[in-house]
């Protein structure tokens, strides 16, 4: 069995951008650099020969290049369930365009229907008890990051490889989006 996940990734600049806000909130573990990364649809573990068709489904989806700008950082949880700091995404008729031919490649392969909403955004980092008010004061000073637009002419596959550690993602496979 594998554990994919098909994401879009960033520039090297936006990505020391992005770990550029870390740091002041106790008990937060942040995501390295070469983590960062947009999920589009996280698919889970399946078996090598599912993976397979997988990428051949990927691959033959046909959609634009488009920009991705950033905008403000939040938080997915609240008080003590606060788990995950994140920077946001502008939408776009663009992003969605492409999350949805991802999804439906992907049923088209067997899998079941993603029920949760698509909530685009970047994890920043993961958090364990971390005090309240350096959560907000964290918010309230990255409040105005912004980047872009940024420009994504593919996305890609990835492998995720759970250890003792955080996990290592491995790109297994990169797709393009038409220039336009
Ligand atoms: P997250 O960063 O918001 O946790 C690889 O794990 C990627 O898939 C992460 O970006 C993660 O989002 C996303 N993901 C979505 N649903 C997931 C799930 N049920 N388990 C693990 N990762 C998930």
């Amino acid at each position: 069995m594998i554990r994919l996940f098909v994401a879009l990734d960033f520039p090297e600049d936006v990505r020391q951008r992005l770990t550029g806000l870390g740091g002041g909130v106790p008990g937060a573990r942040w995501t390295e650099a070469e983590n960062l990364h947009l999920t589009l649809r996280f698919i889970g573990e399946v078996p090598e020969d599912q993976a397979a068709e997988i990428d051949n489904s990927l691959s033959q989806i046909s959609a634009p290049a488009f920009d991705v700008t950033l905008d403000g950082v939040g938080v997915f949880g609240s008080g003590r369930n606060a788990r995950v700091l994140w920077a946001g995404v502008e939408r776009s008729d663009a992003l969605s365009h492409l999350q949805s031919k991802v999804e439906s490649a992907l049923v088209r392969c067997g899998l079941p229907v993603e029920e949760r909403r698509f909530s685009p955004h970047i994890t920043l980092a993961r958090l364990k008890d971390a005090p309240k008010d350096r959560i907000g004061r964290f918010i309230e000073e990255r409040g105005l990051f912004r980047a872009g637009p940024i420009r994504m002419g593919h996305f890609t596959l990835y492998r995720s490889h759970l250890g003792k550690g955080a996990a290592v993602y491995e790109a297994l496979r990169e797709y393009p989006l038409a220039r336009g």
